[in-house]
Parts: C-alpha cells; structure tokens; sequence
C-alpha cells in the first residue's frame, strides 16, 4: 500500500495552479474599478496579510497621463476591495521627473526597508521620451512616505555576463555601454534566495536587460545579461513557478494592445525561450490579451496565481481599466484565463 501511495505522489504533477480553489477574484462579479483605483502600470507587494497596490495616477482628458502627482497606494486584503491609502512617493522631490511610469516596490529583509522603483522620463527641457531613467526611494514603512534617492540610466562601461565581441557592432548597445542604458519599462523580481533584480526594456526599447540589485535592492551590480535581443518586449512581468522562471512580456505599441507574449527560462539571465501565446480566449483575446498590458503578477492566499493588466484608454486615460488574468499552469504548459467581463 505504501508503495502504492508513493507511486500515485511520483506521478503527480509536482506544481499546478487554478485548480478549481477560488478566491473572490475569481467568482466574476470582482472587476476593479477605474473610479476606485487609480493606480496604473502598478505592482502588489503583500506583508502580514495584507495587499499594497502601488501605481501611477492618471487624470481627466488628453493630459490625463501628464498628472503625475506621484504614487498612488491601495490596500486590500482579499485582492478584490482595494481602500485608498494616499500617495505614497510625491514626485515634487525630483523637480526633473515629468513622467513617472509603472512604480514597483520590494520588502528589502536585511535593512527592514521597502525600495520602490520606477521609470522616469520627460525631463523639463527636454520634449521627447529621451530621459529614460529607473528612478529609487525608499521607506521604513510600506505606506511610505517613499523617499527619492536617485535615479540611473545603469550599467554604463559594464560588459554583461553573456557578452559577444559583435555585441559592439549594435549602435544602441554600444551607446548604452558608453553613457549608461536608457530604461523604459521595467519589472523588479524577488528570488527565493533573496536576491532580487530589475528587468528593464533598454537599448531603445530593443533588448531587454535581466540586472542583479545588490544587497539594498537600491543599486545594480555589474552582473546583468541582454536578454531576447532586438525582441522588442515591454511591460515584462516576471513569475517562479518550482524552478522555472516565466516571462510575460507585450510587444511595442504603445497604449494599443498587443499580443501578450509567454517565455520560460531555467536561469533568470537567460537563455529564454518564446512559448505559444498563454491567452485563452476568443480570437480578439488571443491577438490583444484581453485589450490589455501587463503590469504584475500576485499570488492569493489560496495560492491562485493572477495577472493584472492595464487596458489604456489615451483619450481619458483615468478611465483606464484593469483586467484581470488566472494563471493556470499543468504538466507544464501554462495559460491565462480572463476573470470577469466587461
Ligand atoms: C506602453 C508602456 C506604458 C507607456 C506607454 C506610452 O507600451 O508599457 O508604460 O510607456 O507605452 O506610449
């Protein structure tokens, strides 16, 4: 009989999620509202039960991207009724930063900090996208207030790990390599380890770099490694399923909705390799991800795995909505799955 028992435990697949274990988000009456959370481009970090949504403002009208008063936070325990806690970071203490996009905060254990980072552009005198910075601040307190430290374009004079001579011959990556590399949209991702990273969208929005943090999460090392070169991926999300490290990325076009984008990797610097699309739904789903763009991925407390994007609405971007994706993951192949509807 124990051998039996052992023999069934054998075959059983070593990690599934959205088995049938449901948490209000996915009962299909919980789609987040625009009007009771504005926090865009966001992340979720959770601490002692509770869920902190960090994310951009948007406001009214064809400047509603231009409001930038800082970042907003909302907490929740159960992921689906989010209350309003303020603005965590102000942006006023950078009188450089216009734009601030898809803020991502970490719990630091060994200093007992929360590191917040984001991508800033649009400095005042300049009147394109061309600043293309990762901004950091850093609080003893998850609600904040968040404290600007500096901002980098990193990396600069650092070969990465999986350097090629030829690498030289790409214009983008060598001046990157000369001045510091421009960085757009970008994710933070905590290993089991405790070391934690930043994946940001670099050489003009060609490549992605994967960067180790040093241990105050505030700082690159000079390990990083160019990933899906001249892939062309935004807004990636990074997740760890057992010992697999998945990526879900978009492509590049800007507040249109794009096909979602699924790579899976045995090493967090690569080599990643491309998946069939993860969407399951209508043709329309399929080609647009639900009409929307990744911002993080968070896991409930019944151990779902969820998706929360941004569908942009340019015009009046504070009616931009949320959509929300089930992580479903068998015998290897992983898929995501709408919760609610429109
Ligand atoms: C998106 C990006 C957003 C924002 C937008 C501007 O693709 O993910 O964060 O930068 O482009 O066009």
């Amino acid at each position: 009989m124990k051998s039996c028992i052992a023999l069934i435990i054998l075959f059983l697949p070593l990690f599934t999620y959205g088995e049938g274990v449901s948490s209000c988000l996915n009962d299909g009456e919980n789609n987040i509202n625009p009007s009771s959370v504005n926090a865009h481009g966001g992340g979720v970090v959770s601490s002692k039960g509770m869920y902190y949504w960090f994310g951009e403002v948007k406001g009214k009208g064809m400047d509603g991207n231009k409001v930038q008063q800082g970042v907003s936070l909302y907490e929740s325990s159960d992921l689906c009724n989010w209350k309003y806690k303020g603005v965590a970071y102000s942006s006023n203490q950078n009188n450089n930063v216009i734009y601030l996009e898809r803020p991502k905060v970490i719990y630091n254990k060994r200093n007992n900090e929360y590191i917040m980072w984001f991508h800033i552009d649009y400095r005042k005198g300049f009147n394109n996208e061309s600043y293309a910075r990762l901004g950091v601040a850093e609080s003893k307190n998850i609600e904040g207030p968040y404290k600007f430290i500096t901002s980098y374009r990193p990396n600069k004079d650092t070969k990465p790990v999986n350097f090629q001579k030829n690498d030289f011959n790409d214009m983008y990556f060598k001046s990157g390599y000369e001045s510091g590399f421009d960085s757009r949209d970008f994710t933070l991702f905590k290993d089991d380890d405790g070391k934690a990273y930043v994946i940001y969208n670099s050489e003009m929005n060609n490549t992605l770099h994967v960067a180790l943090l040093d241990d105050t999460y505030t700082r690159v090392t000079n390990e990083y490694s160019r990933v899906l070169i001249n892939g062309r991926n935004e807004a990636p999300v990074i997740f760890k399923i057992d010992k697999t490290y998945f990526m879900i990325t978009s492509g590049l076009t800007g507040w249109k909705a794009n096909q979602a984008r699924l790579f899976e990797s045995d090493n967090i610097f690569g080599p990643w390799i491309r998946k069939n699309n993860p969407i399951k739904g209508t043709p329309e789903d399929i080609a647009t991800t639900f009409n929307s763009q990744s911002a993080f991925s968070i896991e409930d407390k019944l151990g779902n795995l969820f998706i929360f994007g941004d569908r942009w609405s340019p015009h009046n971007p504070i009616e931009s909505k949320y959509v929300v994706s089930e992580i479903k993951y068998n015998n290897g192949n992983l898929s995501m799955e709408r919760i609610g509807n429109d």
